[in-house]
């Protein structure tokens, strides 16, 4: 069997990164509480909840799988906990790039199977799904989940994270924002009348949950993304309700139907931007006919809130920061770009910073509009930020130097508008006039035109950055000499 989410738990607490709370909590508000303010500093531990009142003892919940924590993130990946930010989002641009087929298993050595229920037996109810928030309009059983479907006209298999409300035993609201996979498809669906079969993924395996969140165009399966991530094959079972395949040692799965134009009030809800996102409003219902669980389950959740307690800005921005690579320069053969980050306190989505060795006339303007606007990058980003490759665009203080220092407002910023955006953004207003953005890019690299004039870097000369690193300790310092953007050697001294 492949690893599931609970060998995941025993490698995240053999790295002292989860903690464990048996007193007994509240799924009203309390929860999330906790999770809020254990959750105010980075890299803070995912927290197993294992004593809901009004449930029994052997349902857990699971809050923050990831969070701010890259070693969480790197495990994940099959990568050393250490690794730095950058080369996190280096290892990501391959592992989204590959695609590994799932693997069917039998139903009968399916840990997924071992409860089900379906019709007039289901009830959604029976876990201890959290109310996260005073103001939420419900209890959210879907928040760290898979949904999973089948584009109707290609039968690719689409994966992604979308918020689901409790609204009956047999009931979720599902929110989308516009642009988003299962949206297009369902519309689509009900244009002909026809329902959209969902799987509902609510106790994930870590890697279906990072690939689920991704935005690759919509030719690509997240499920076999999934597979990339891990680096073996995501099992898999077939559905009993639906023509759909559901992770086999998944702890919770719910299979149903989007009818056409059922709809319910649903939300509000306190979103990712740390603000309650968009008013109440008619969502589509899924009608659930089976559901299944392991025996014990754990149902996963996420909070959200502003950074860094919010479990997917960390982990969605440098998922995305790889996704923007490649399609710069896998799909369209850009060269040059040295990094891309989208910073996780800007909710991973905000901002994306891209460094770039620049080659010709054009060249940064032509990266940051592709940043901007590339199926990875387009979705709620609103400052485009392209600095030179002397600068590491996963340290913000250096972004904001060269932004400062290199950027001229009135010749170096662009605006692009009526852009990709969501329902869920609080700086357009009123509430109506969503979901359509804007844009500013800003060109923060030494302008091409003068760039050999541009005043130079002050650096410390090669030779003496080696003698005084190689009397580090010499000078009393016990910790290991800075790694350096930049020096200048002999020949280059000579000719200034
Ligand atoms: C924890 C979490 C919750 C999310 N909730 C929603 C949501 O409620 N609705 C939505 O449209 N996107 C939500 N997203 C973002 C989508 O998962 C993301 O945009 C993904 O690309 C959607 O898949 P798709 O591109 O296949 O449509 C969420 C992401 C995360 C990590």
């Amino acid at each position: 069997m492949s690893r599931d989410l609970r060998e995941w738990l025993e490698e995240v607490e053999a790295n002292d990164l989860l903690e464990r709370i048996d007193a007994e909590v509240d799924w009203d508000e309390e929860m999330a509480a906790i999770t809020y303010m254990r959750h105010r500093e980075r890299d803070a531990p995912a927290l197993l909840f294992e004593n809901v009142r009004g449930y029994p003892d052997d349902y857990r919940v699971l809050f923050n799988m990831f969070s701010s924590s890259s070693a969480r993130l790197a495990l994940t990946m099959n990568e050393s906990p250490d690794a730095s930010d950058l080369e996190l989002i280096r290892h990501a641009r391959e592992k989204l790039s590959a695609s590994v087929d799932p693997e069917y298993v039998a139903p009968d050595s399916a840990s997924v199977y071992e409860n089900t229920q379906t019709g007039e037996d289901v009830d959604v109810t029976k876990f201890p799904a959290p109310k996260m928030w005073p103001k939420d309009g419900g209890r959210y059983i879907g928040t760290a989940d898979a949904t999973i479907h089948r584009d109707p006209e290609t039968g690719i298999l689409n994966v992604g994270t979308y918020r689901q409300m409790i609204q009956g035993e047999r009931e979720v609201g599902l929110y989308t924002s516009p642009g988003k996979d299962l949206r297009i498809d369902m519309q689509h669906q009900w244009e002909r009348d026809e329902p959209l079969e969902v799987a509902a993924v609510y106790g994930v395996l870590p890697e279906l949950f990072v690939a689920g969140s991704m935005s690759p165009s919509k030719d690509e399966s997240e499920l076999h993304h999934a597979g990339g991530i891990r680096g073996s094959p995501i099992e898999v079972v077939e559905g009993s309700a639906t023509d759909l395949p559901i992770p086999a040692h998944a702890e919770i799965v719910v299979e149903g139907k989007l009818y056409p134009n059922d709809m319910k009030p649903e939300g509000p809800f306190g979103e990712f931007t740390g603000y309650y996102g968009r008013p109440k409003d008619d969502t589509p219902v899924l009608s659930i006919e089976a559901v299944h669980h392991r025996d014990r389950p754990i149902l996963t959740s996420s909070l959200m809130a502003d950074y860094p307690g919010n479990d997917a800005t960390y982990f969605y921005g440098l998922g995305r920061s790889a996704g923007i690579w490649n399609d710069i320069e896998d799909k369209l053969g850009i060269p040059g770009v040295t990094g891309v980050y989208c910073p996780p306190a800007s909710m991973g989505v905000g901002m994306t910073f891209v460094s770039v060795d620049q080659q010709y006339a054009g060249h940064a303007s032509q990266v940051a509009s592709i940043a901007a606007q590339c199926p990875n990058g387009a979705y709620f980003s609103k400052f485009i930020v392209v600095v030179d490759d002397d600068i590491d665009v996963t340290d913000i203080d250096q972004v904001l130097w060269a932004m400062s220092t290199r950027a001229n407002p009135e010749d170096d910023l662009d605006t692009l508008t009526d852009t990709w955006s969501t329902w869920l953004d609080p700086a357009q207003n009123p509430p109506e006039e969503r979901p359509y953005g804007s844009k500013v890019l800003v060109d923060a690299t030494k302008n091409h035109q003068h760039y050999d004039e541009f005043a130079e870097r002050s650096a410390l000369h090669e030779a003496t950055y080696r003698h005084v690193a190689d009397r580090w300790a010499e000078y009393g310092f016990d910790d290991e000499p800075p790694e350096l953007p930049m020096l200048v050697e002999d020949d280059e001294l000579r000719q200034n």
